[in-house]
């Protein structure tokens, strides 16, 4: 029997390195927001011009110590052309916040990391979006197992037309993926 707990940072290190690497090949310049630091591991392995992480946990990597959820609106997102959120389940409030944002520039690339399964719980965020927050309690596995559609959904309906992303599958299904905003 296979035991590993849940929330790993960084299962995929070569995988979510690769796609960094992939998001960043164009960019004249890296200037990149970190939202779910942790140890630094991807970015300490990849060249920017400037890295700012953001870590909840405190004396975890270089980070301002701080929730990502709560301190959102009160970052200059204009300083930042690559903007990670490499958190644990679907930040929805998060990636709402970065799509309808006038802060973020055009041309900002999020790079994402979005896992679930049916046991794992769709932030409130989501269940307003889509309005399904009176029902979700009487068939919760339900709508956690569509959570990727809905974050692809979302991200449609804010003007996102296209998304880079591989897929991994085990007790979970993972997507580690980017897109651009265009506003
Ligand atoms: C998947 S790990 C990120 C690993 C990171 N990309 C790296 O290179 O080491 C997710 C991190 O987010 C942190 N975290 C969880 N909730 C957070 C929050 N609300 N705000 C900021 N960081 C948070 C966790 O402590 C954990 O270190």
């Amino acid at each position: 029997m296979n035991r590993q707990p849940t929330k790993t940072d960084n299962k995929s290190v070569g995988n979510k390195i690769f796609i960094r690497n992939h998001a960043i090949k164009n960019l004249p310049e890296v200037n990149v927001l970190d939202l779910f630091g942790g140890r630094n591991v991807l970015w300490k392995n990849i060249s920017v011009n400037r890295y700012y992480g953001v870590e909840s946990e405190k004396d975890k990597g270089q980070n301002l110590c701080a929730d990502s959820h709560s301190i959102l609106s009160s970052l200059d997102l204009s300083k930042f052309n690559v903007i990670d959120v490499d958190s644990y389940g679907i930040s929805f409030d998060i990636y709402k916040y970065l799509l309808t944002s006038s802060q973020v520039r055009n041309g900002t690339i999020v790079i994402y990391t979005v896992i679930t399964n049916e046991f794992t719980k769709i932030q409130n965020a989501a269940k307003d979006e889509f309005g399904f927050r009176a029902f979700y309690d009487k068939a919760p596995s339900l709508f956690n197992a569509r959570a990727i559609e809905f974050f692809y959904e979302m991200l449609s309906k804010y003007g996102v037309k296209e998304v880079s992303y591989y897929e991994v599958k085990d007790n979970f299904t993972k997507h580690y993926g980017y897109f651009q905003i265009t506003h």
